[in-house]
C-alpha cells in the first residue's frame, strides 16, 4: 500500500511544507494525527519495524515474572522464563487468539481464560483439553509466537519484524549507544514507574518531549522558570538527535536530593542535562542524579498511553530517607507530566479542528522538524531524502551557536557543567 495512493494532491502538497528547510517549513496536517488509514500505514511502515521499548529488565526480576500489554490492537507478552531468560511473546492463544496472559504478575503456566489450553513461560504449550480429537494434533507448533526481543542499558525493547536489523545496529545509527554510553544506565534501577493514557496521536508524545520551545511556557513553574533557550543545540544525528544542555534536576525547585551518579561524580556538576531520542517512541533525558526516559505507545489513532521510568543508582535505594525522597522525586515528575498532558490533549483537538493549518517551525522545533521527517520518509519508503541535508544544516547551526556545550563524550565530562550558571531547567 502506498501512501501516495492514499493521499489526495493537496495533502501531497501540505507534506512538502514539511519536507521544507526549517525555516520555510510548516508542521504536519492534521490528518496525520487523526487518520484511521495513517495510523495503519504508520503500523506496517513504523511501528511493526522498529524496535520498540517496553520496560526495564528489572520489572522481570524473577523467574516467572510477566508483563502483558498492547500496542496498538497486538497483544504481547514479556516474561522471564524458568530457565531465566527474558523473552517476548505474541499473546495470542494458538485456539482462538484470546490474550492467554493478564495483567502482570508471576506464573509458571499462563492458562487461557477461554477453553484451558495452557502455556509454560518459554512459551510452549503444555496442555489442550480434548485435542486428542484433532487428527495430527501437534503441540511443537501451537506454541505462543516469538518476537525479537533485545536488550540494552537494561532497556528492553520488541521488534514484531523477525527480520529486522539487530537494536544495536538501529541504536548505533542515530549514535544512541555511544551518547548515552556515560550516563550507564545499566547499573540504576527503576526506582519510579508513571503510566497514564492520554487522548492524543502517539507522535505528539515524542515531539512534546523534544520541543524544547514549550518548557519556558508551559512548565514555568515547576522546571521551565528559567530555560536557557537561548543555548540549546540540537546534535541531529541519523535520524535521531541528541542534546547536552544545562539543567537542574527533576525536583522541586531543581534542587537535588541526592548525590551525583557516582560515575558522573567530579565529571558534571549539578546544572547537567541531556537528552537523546530513541526512534520512534523513546526520548531518554539525564541529570546528574537521575535517568528518566519516557515512552510513548500507541493504542489508536486518538490514544496513547505514556510510561515515565526514573532511574537511580542501586546505592541509592540504601540511603537514609530514601523512600521519602524517591516519592518527593516521584511527584514532581507526575505534576511535570500533568502539565504536558493537558497540552497534549489541546494539540490532538486543534488537529481535529476543521480550522486547524499547519504553523512554521522555529530553531527550537528542529528536532520536531527531523523527526516529522523520519517519519515522511518511512511513510513514503523513501529514507534518505533530504535527510544529509537537515544534518549538515543542523551542524552548521551548532557550529554557530554563540554558546556550545562540549560533548560529554569528547569533552571526557568536562567539569564545565559544573560552573554554567544563571539558569535552570529542560526537560
Ligand atoms: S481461545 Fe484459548 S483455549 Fe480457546
Ligand atoms: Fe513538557
Amino acid at each position: 500500500m502506498s501512501i501516495n495512493s492514499q493521499l489526495s494532491p493537496e495533502t501531497m502538497e501540505e507534506i512538502k511544507k514539511t519536507r521544507d528547510n526549517l525555516h520555510k517549513a510548516r508542521h504536519l496536517p492534521g490528518y496525520f494525527y487523526t487518520s484511521d488509514e495513517i495510523f495503519q500505514l504508520e503500523m506496517d511502515k513504523i511501528l511493526m519495524r522498529e524496535w520498540l521499548c517496553v520496560g526495564r529488565v528489572e520489572e522481570y526480576e524473577k523467574n516467572g515474572d510477566y508483563q502483558a500489554f498492547r500496542i496498538a490492537n497486538e497483544p504481547v507478552v514479556v516474561c522471564r522464563g524458568q530457565d531465566g531468560q527474558i523473552r517476548a511473546f505474541r499473546n495470542l492463544c494458538q485456539h482462538r487468539g484470546v490474550e492467554v496472559a493478564v495483567g502482570k504478575g508471576n506464573r509458571k503456566l499462563f492458562v487461557c481464560r477461554y477453553h484451558a489450553w495452557s502455556y509454560d513461560t518459554l512459551g510452549n504449550l503444555k496442555a489442550a483439553p480434548h485435542s486428542e480429537q484433532v487428527q495430527n494434533f501437534d503441540f511443537k507448533s501451537c506454541g505462543l509466537p516469538k518476537l525479537n526481543l533485545a536488550t540494552w542499558g537494561g532497556y528492553i525493547f520488541i521488534n514484531f519484524n523477525p527480520n529486522c536489523p539487530s537494536l544495536n545496529d538501529c541504536l548505533d545509527e542515530d549514535g544512541v549507544r555511544e551518547f548515552a554510553a556515560f550516563l550507564q544506565p545499566e547499573k540504576t534501577r527503576l526506582s519510579h514507574k508513571f503510566e497514564f493514557e492520554v487522548p492524543c496521536n502517539w507522535k505528539f508524545v515524542p515531539e512534546n518531549l523534544m520541543d524544547m520551545y514549550h518548557v519556558g511556557v508551559i512548565h514555568k513553574s515547576s522546571f521551565g522558570a528559567h530555560f536557557p533557550v537561548e543555548h540549546f543545540r540540537y546534535n541531529l544525528i541519523g535520524r535521531g538527535y541528541n542534546a547536552v544542555y544545562e539543567a537542574l534536576t527533576m525536583a522541586p525547585n531543581g534542587v537535588t536530593l541526592f548525590e551525583p551518579m557516582p560515575w558522573l561524580k567530579n565529571k558534571v556538576g549539578d546544572k547537567f542535562g541531556c537528552t537523546t531520542w530513541v526512534r520512534p517512541t523513546m526520548n531518554i533525558f539525564g541529570r546528574h542524579d537521575l535517568i528518566q526516559p519516557w515512552v510513548a505507545t500507541p493504542i489508536t489513532p486518538n490514544q496513547t498511553r505514556v510510561t515515565i521510568y526514573t532511574q537511580l543508582p542501586e546505592e541509592f535505594f540504601e540511603m537514609p530517607g530514601f523512600a521519602e525522597k524517591n516519592q518527593i522525586y516521584g511527584d514532581f515528575i507526575e505534576l511535570v507530566a500533568t502539565e504536558d498532558l493537558a497540552m497534549l490533549e489541546s494539540l490532538q483537538n486543534g488537529v481535529n479542528s476543521r480550522g486547524y493549518t499547519p504553523g512554521p517551525t522555529v530553531n527550537l522545533e528542529r528536532a520536531i522538524h527531523h523527526l516529522l521527517n523520519y517519519y515522511i520518509d518511512k511513510l513514503l519508503d523513501d529514507d534518505q531524502t533530504n535527510r544529509k541535508l537537515r544534518i549538515d544544516q543542523g551542524q552548521k547551526y551548532l557550529a554557530e551557536g554563540d554558546k556550545i556545550y562540549p560533548d560529554p563524550i569528547d569533552a571526557g565530562y568536562s567539569k564545565s557543567f559544573g560552573e554554567i550558571s544563571q539558569s535552570q531547567g529542560s526537560q
